[in-house]
């Protein structure tokens, strides 16, 4: 008799593949739109022509920009104006404070935010200043020298000021781009800031009630509240979420969520932290992945001695 074997394990093999790539590839690309990445290099934002100089930059974000006037500063002394439940009743959301700016975001992204947020944010189908709908974060039109000049020293303080890049960690990059819109309760994380554990429950009640306050004021701004995101890695792709993040508007067009306008390497800081929150196994699991390739390989050769044992006697 003819051995037919190697032709049915090819014909198995194939039909396995065929119906792989019919649940996997196939069907995905059928049912999500593709959104190409394009590194967070935020190419239609013009690029920054002037070297600015942080000690001037510095007058200028304290003083005429009036940037802590809305913002704190606190690592260099200039605190928050309001508690976060009144400023996101004045202004929608609590505005960040701006001490690791410099380091969170795209340089040409912070330049063109300060002179137009609406358009750096790409939120401008909301914010129409024609229509007379103000962006809450006044625009700055220059303190009275070259606008370009005095956008670029104010970059370059934010930058002065920020930790090195190697410095900032998932948590500290998730929690100043994100934070004030997204809570993530598996990380004990409030729009407000971190839950401290209380002693007693009328305490835990009353920050409860600060974070519904805050959650109504932001839910009204942008229409809906944003989720929380302790366990999105587990329900979109990291490149989902990487192309999300880079340009909302490209996976949901009209989208009240901003382009943050953060680096790549900030964005896969925040990713990374979505990871620690929502998939603490995933070390484990890898290692064990491994381990049970090895397995199966060992069982394979076992099986194939065993079954060539059996059937000499027979044929
Ligand atoms: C009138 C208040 C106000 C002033 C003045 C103001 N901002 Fe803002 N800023 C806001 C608000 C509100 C937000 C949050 C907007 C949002 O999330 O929709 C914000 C957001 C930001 C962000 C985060 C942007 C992002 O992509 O998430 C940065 C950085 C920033 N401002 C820098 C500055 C700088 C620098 C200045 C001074 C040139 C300044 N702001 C002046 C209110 C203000
Ligand atoms: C100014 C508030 C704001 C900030 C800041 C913000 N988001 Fe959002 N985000 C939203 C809103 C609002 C939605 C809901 C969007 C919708 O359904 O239209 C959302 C939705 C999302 C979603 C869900 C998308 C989906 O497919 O359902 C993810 C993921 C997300 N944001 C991630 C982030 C990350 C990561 C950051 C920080 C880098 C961030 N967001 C910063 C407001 C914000």
């Amino acid at each position: 008799m003819k051995n037919k074997e190697p032709l049915i394990l090819v014909i198995v093999i194939a039909f396995a593949l065929l119906t792989y790539w019919l649940v996997e590839p196939f069907a995905h690309s059928q049912m999500h739109k593709h959104v190409e990445g394009k590194n967070f290099a935020y190419a239609d934002l013009p690029a920054l022509t002037k070297v600015g100089n942080a000690a001037n930059g510095k007058e200028l974000t304290m003083g005429a920009a009036g940037c802590t006037g809305c913002h704190s500063i606190i690592k260099e002394g200039a605190p928050a104006g309001m508690d976060p439940v009144t400023a996101a009743q004045s202004y929608g959301v609590n505005p960040p404070d701006l001490g690791e700016a410099g380091v969170l975001y795209d340089a040409k992204f912070l330049a063109e935010l300060i002179k137009n947020p609406a358009h750096a944010l790409k939120v401008e189908h909301k914010f129409d200043a024609a229509k007379g709908q103000m962006h809450p974060m006044v625009a700055f039109y220059g303190a009275g020298g070259d606008i370009d000049q005095e956008v670029a020293d104010m970059v370059a303080y934010l930058q002065s000021i920020a930790v090195k890049k190697d410095e900032l960690t998932p948590k500290m990059a998730y929690e100043n781009a994100c934070g004030r819109c997204h809570e993530m309760r598996y990380e004990k994380w409030t729009q407000i800031g971190t839950k401290p554990s209380f002693k007693f429950e009328k305490d835990l009640l009353a920050f409860d009630i600060q974070v519904l306050e805050y959650q109504n004021a932001l839910t009204a701004y942008m229409g809906k509240l944003p989720p929380d995101l302790s366990m999105y890695i587990r329900s979109r792709s990291e490149h989902f979420l990487s192309t999300f993040i880079e340009n909302p508007q490209a996976h949901l067009a009209g989208t009240a969520m901003p382009r943050v306008g953060i680096t790549a390497d900030t964005a896969h800081k925040v990713i990374e932290h979505m990871a620690n929150s929502g998939d603490t196994k995933r070390d484990e699991r890898a290692s064990i992945g491994t381990n049970v390739m090895w397995y199966i390989l060992v069982f394979a050769i076992f099986a194939f001695l065993w079954k060539r044992s059996v059937w000499r006697d027979l044929h």
